[in-house]
């Protein structure tokens, strides 16, 4: 199957990877565009896929198109292969805050997936959400939901809205975890910790946590009342989290990332 993947950058590499383990395409099929000689020169030589710097000498005859640019001037790129890609051809976006309706208006194309998948991905631990509009065929959504199993987990979006959603939960979400990570190390060095031991304490209490919920699978609430007793330790933490509202300061700031993804939209 000829793929071409447009941006080799981060998320273009992780999806080139990805979709080369699981023998979804081949690397003789497959064709990354990138602006920048020498990410497609060790592109190349990682995986073997031929590179370009022309989007237009990729898509002609590409059966899949995923669009793997930053949102800001994308436009630009993209209106340039108005009506070059083939018309039975699968586009797939990840890019944030772009709505198909600019996609489908700036390449002249109809046959659109919209997706945000997380950092994780390059693990094969990602998030993926994706929506699909109404002139994608059931064989293409398979396809897309296959390429977004072979870098973690999907989840198909009934409305175009929860891809703005998701970029603000699960897209930024691990940035939210590692920022809380940061803090409870600077806490842990606080009470006398050195940072070396700070970062081996709380990365094995957020692994043993995480496999904590995997292997029970009993939910947050549960898990934390399990080891907060009346008047313990952890309940004064707790306690302490709540008075200061920090739920509603990690609300506001999930807020802040879906009101600034809406706003990618008009950049
Ligand atoms: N990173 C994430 O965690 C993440 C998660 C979910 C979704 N996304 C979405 O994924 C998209 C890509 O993000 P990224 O982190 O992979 O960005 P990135 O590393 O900057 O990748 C974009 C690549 O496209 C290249 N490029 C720029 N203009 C081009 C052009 N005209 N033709 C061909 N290639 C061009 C860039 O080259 P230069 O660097 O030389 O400009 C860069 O290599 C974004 O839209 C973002 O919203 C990212």
């Amino acid at each position: 199957m000829k793929i071409s993947v447009i941006g080799g950058g981060v998320m273009g590499e992780i999806i080139t990877r990805s979709i080369l383990n699981q023998q979804i395409a081949k690397p003789s099929e497959m064709m990354v565009v990138d602006i920048n000689a020498s990410k497609r020169r060790i592109l190349k030589k990682k995986y073997l896929v031929a590179t370009s710097k022309s989007a237009l000498k990729a898509v002609f005859n590409s059966e899949v198109v995923i669009i793997c640019l930053k949102p800001q001037g994308s436009n630009q790129v993209l209106t340039a292969l108005k009506g070059k890609i083939k018309s039975d051809a699968l586009v797939i976006s990840i890019m944030a805050g772009i709505r198909l309706a600019s996609l489908e208006k700036w390449l002249g194309h109809r046959n659109i997936v919209r997706s945000m998948p997380n950092i994780s991905s390059r693990i094969g631990e990602g998030m993926t959400v994706w929506f699909a509009n109404k002139n994608v065929q059931t064989l293409h959504l398979l396809l897309a939901q296959m390429i977004f199993q072979s870098f973690g987990k999907e989840l198909r979006a009934i409305d175009e809205n929860l891809i703005d959603s998701a970029t603000a939960v699960s897209g930024s979400g691990p940035a939210y975890i590692f920022y809380i990570a940061e803090k409870l190390i600077k806490a842990s060095i606080d009470l006398g910790f050195d940072a070396k031991e700070s970062l081996k304490l709380i990365r094995q209490t957020f692994q043993g946590a995480m496999d904590l919920w995997d292997e029970t699978a009993l939910s947050p609430k549960t898990l934390r009342e399990m080891v907060t007793s009346e008047k313990g330790t952890t309940d004064a933490a707790i306690k302490t989290f709540e008075r200061l509202k920090a739920g509603e300061v990690l609300t506001k700031g999930v807020q802040a990332a879906f009101k600034r993804a809406k706003e990618l939209a008009n950049e």
